[in-house]
């Protein structure tokens, strides 16, 4: 039974999304944080994806134009990428842009990877589920596909934008998933499917290598370190089914150590103490919508919808931060937690669809 407070939220979240998009089509992180006024491929993409499932296909398609003339006016740069030998300069696509699509000048952890792969997933799926023709976005489409080609095995920054000399496995997910879903497109040119199977065949092979080690999925290769970001290897990438063991025992870890109400990012985060993540919530909501287990992921659309603040969501919760003594230095640095933060609210609205 769907609570007063949790429709309340839904509208609300369609709503705010869509005035605090950009005419451009861009997503702002979060529009009241400096920080955050920007548009991050991660977060854009999961905005657009949970526009996209409550039907709401015309702000979905702005975002996939927007990335498009984003990608398109730097086909030079990703060519220049694809034909780089060992040893060339690299200069990587950013994670964070201007919300026109320009680029930033303010230092930036910005080699990650994992929104171009996203964004390609979200869009193919999109395409499907309305029957919207991908044509319009095949140049961008065949542009990331070589970008990610090129460097989606790297160590890069991972979905916290930390660990940069890591391969993380919720980052290298998002990547096979894109290219997958790039694979299974009418709009990838057939002489970039040999490389687009090898490059996510590898990836399978080495998080399949790694979870041999571990029996579960783990932060990155080589850690059995568990993380809330994972809960999207089992939902949105499709990295395994929900119900293979690999997936129950990750779910199992991220249970036994990051789940109070809310999710934790990782045991021992220290950003604004390290507290409760809404969008990580609505993810492990959503895990179990998949597995059937509606009760418990209406228990975490219930808690969602009791986080809001006169209809807004924040970035995380810190009322049992795991390390208090660390939020004020935060809210000195950049201000108070971000609120309202777009991608908790998309989380929201993908798993109150989810829900119904
Ligand atoms: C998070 C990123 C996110 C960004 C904008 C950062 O604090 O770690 O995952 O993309 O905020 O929301």
């Amino acid at each position: 039974m769907t609570t007063p407070a949790v429709s309340a939220l839904v509208a609300n979240s369609i709503s705010l999304i869509r005035r605090e998009q950009h005419p451009s089509g861009s997503y702002p992180a979060c529009p009241s944080y400096p920080t955050y006024r920007y548009c991050w491929f991660r977060d854009g993409s999961f905005i657009a994806d949970a526009m996209s499932r409550a039907g709401e296909v015309a702000s979905a398609e702005a975002f996939f134009g927007w990335c498009t003339r984003v990608l398109t006016t730097r086909s030079d740069r990703i060519a220049a990428l694809a034909g780089a030998g060992p040893g060339s300069p690299r200069v990587y696509l950013p994670t964070r842009y201007e919300l026109d699509g320009g680029e930033s000048v303010t230092p930036w952890a910005n080699f990650q990877v994992d929104g171009y792969g996203t964004w390609l997933r979200v869009l193919v799926d999109h395409c499907a589920r309305h029957r919207r023709p991908v044509a319009p976005y095949s140049a961008a489409l065949n542009l990331t596909v070589d970008y990610l080609n090129a460097v989606g095995t790297l160590p890069c920054y991972d979905w916290w934008e930390e660990f940069p000399e890591q391969r993380h496995t919720s980052t290298l997910a998002a990547v096979s998933s894109g290219l997958k879903a790039a694979l299974s497109s009418e709009a990838l040119t057939s002489d970039r499917r040999g490389a687009a199977v090898a490059t996510s065949g590898e990836i399978d092979r080495l998080v399949a290598a790694d979870t041999r080690r571990h029996g579960r999925l783990g932060k990155w290769l080589g850690s059995d370190v568990a993380d809330g970001s994972l809960l999207a290897c089992l939902t949105s990438y499709g990295t395994l089914a929900v119900d293979d063991p690999v997936a129950e025992r990750t779910v199992a870890a991220i249970r036994d150590s990051l789940v109070r109400e809310g999710v934790y990012r990782y045991a021992g985060d220290t950003f604004y103490g390290g507290g409760e993540w809404i969008n990580l919530t609505a993810w492990l909501g959503w895990y179990e919508v998949l597995r059937g287990d509606s009760s418990n992921a209406r228990r975490r659309l219930d808690w969602i919808a009791s986080q809001a603040d006169g209809g807004l969501l924040p970035e995380q919760v810190t009322g049992r931060a795991q390390r208090p003594e660390h939020i004020a230095h935060w809210e000195r640095t950049w201000g108070a937690v971000a609120t309202p933060l777009l991608w908790s609210h998309a989380m929201f609205l993908t798993l109150a669809t989810a829900c119904r």
